[in-house]
């Protein structure tokens, strides 16, 4: 099973705030994400599921928390599982609540038995899977937050970190009047790693 993170990063590797809000509006960004993850399994923190408000639409989500209910961060409204545990809402989305990245992993890999899973935040969900992680798709966003109470996940945080992963592919997107700023999708993959059991193609490398 390939292991995925997906991800949007300022200058400064700000990731959202404590709120929970995206300190940016790209709805470009927000439809790569959709159309990059849609159809497959996400895993998902507490706090950016409050975030989102709702449960990822088309996707099987699997939320790792402690908890047992969860409020949209917004409007503090309830989110509405029909079941703890594991259920389908009345929108068709289907999740699962585990109780830690390795579980999330294992859930995905044993159970749903999917190809590929993403890691859809926040900071302890990026950083718990990046050592199973064989691919990050990096949105490097042109702007520095300045705010206080923000979420900080550096993708790099170290040299060695920087030297395991390659750049695949890279596209750029210059502001327009939709998106304010200017943009670009790194597609990274971890140079020789096997991962959860995931074959490397080496026809490809
Ligand atoms: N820029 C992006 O691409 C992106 C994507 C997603 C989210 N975000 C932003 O990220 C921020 C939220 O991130 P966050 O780091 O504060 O929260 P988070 O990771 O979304 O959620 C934190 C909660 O998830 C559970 N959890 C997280 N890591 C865990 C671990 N390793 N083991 C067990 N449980 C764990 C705990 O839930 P319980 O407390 O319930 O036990 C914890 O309190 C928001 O600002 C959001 O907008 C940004």
């Amino acid at each position: 099973m390939k292991v995925s993170i997906i991800v949007a990063v300022s200058k400064n590797h700000v990731i959202g705030t404590k709120a929970g809000d995206l300190p940016w509006e790209l709805p470009r960004d927000l439809k790569h994400f959709r159309e990059t993850t849609h159809g497959f399994p996400c895993i998902i923190g507490r706090i950016s599921l409050e975030g989102f408000g709702d449960l990822l639409p088309n996707r099987f989500n699997i939320i790792v928390s402690s908890k047992k209910e969860f409020f949209n961060a917004k409007d503090k409204t309830r989110i509405n599982l029909p079941e703890y545990e594991k259920g389908i809402t009345e929108k068709g989305a289907q999740y699962v609540i585990v109780k830690s990245v390795k579980e999330a992993v294992d859930y995905a890999k044993d159970v749903l038995k999917t190809d590929l899973v993403y890691i859809c935040g926040g900071k302890g969900i990026y950083e718990d899977s990046q050592q199973y992680s064989h691919e990050l798709i990096v949105t490097d966003v042109d702007t520095h937050i300045e705010e206080n109470d923000v979420v900080i996940y550096n993708p790099f945080p170290s040299i060695d970190e920087r030297n395991k992963w390659k750049v695949v592919n890279q596209i750029h997107h210059p502001k327009d009047h939709q998106n304010n700023l200017d943009f670009s999708i790194t597609y990274y993959v971890k140079n020789d790693e096997i991962l959860v059991g995931y074959e490397i193609d080496q026809t490809k490398k």
